[in-house]
């Protein structure tokens, strides 16, 4: 079964958000596989997010995804990786249309509220940085 990784990032946590985000991947039909809440140190941030590295949003995308505790979340269930980028919507907040995570909760580039792998192997990369007893 194909799985993927979320990433709900400090906004949602601090907005309370996890459950409403969670509920609707549980509503979708995702089974969770693996949740863990945990606070990204600089090393992990620049590991998670080394494909951004030189990127001119990266160290403010580092001080925000470092800010608080996020939830790492394995989901479950036909095609993930692409069901999933479809739920959350795009990444530019504004421009996520309403009905998808984003669309709904947020409206910053940075601060935009979860983040989903966006391939197969990005998932096999990312998951075992979230869910490091996975190497
Ligand atoms: P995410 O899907 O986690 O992947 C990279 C993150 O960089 C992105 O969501 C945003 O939080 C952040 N970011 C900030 N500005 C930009 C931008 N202009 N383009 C892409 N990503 C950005």
């Amino acid at each position: 079964m194909d799985q993927t990784l979320v990433v709900l990032k400090p906004d949602a946590v601090q907005r309370g958000l996890i459950g409403e985000i969670v509920g609707r991947f549980e509503k979708r039909g995702f089974r969770i596989r693996k949740m863990r809440m945990l606070t990204f140190g600089h090393e992990i941030a620049a590991d998670f997010y080394s494909p951004h590295a030189g990127k001119p949003f990266f160290s403010d995308l580092e001080r925000f995804i470092t800010s608080g505790p996020v939830v790492g979340i394995v989901l479950e269930g036909n095609n993930a990786v692409e069901v999933v980028r479809n739920m959350i919507g795009k990444t530019k907040s504004d421009e996520a249309i309403s009905g998808t995570i984003r669309g709904d909760y947020a409206l910053g580039y940075t601060d935009n509220i979860i983040h989903a792998s966006d391939s197969v192997d990005s998932y096999i990369r990312e998951s075992k940085i979230v869910f490091p007893e996975n190497r």
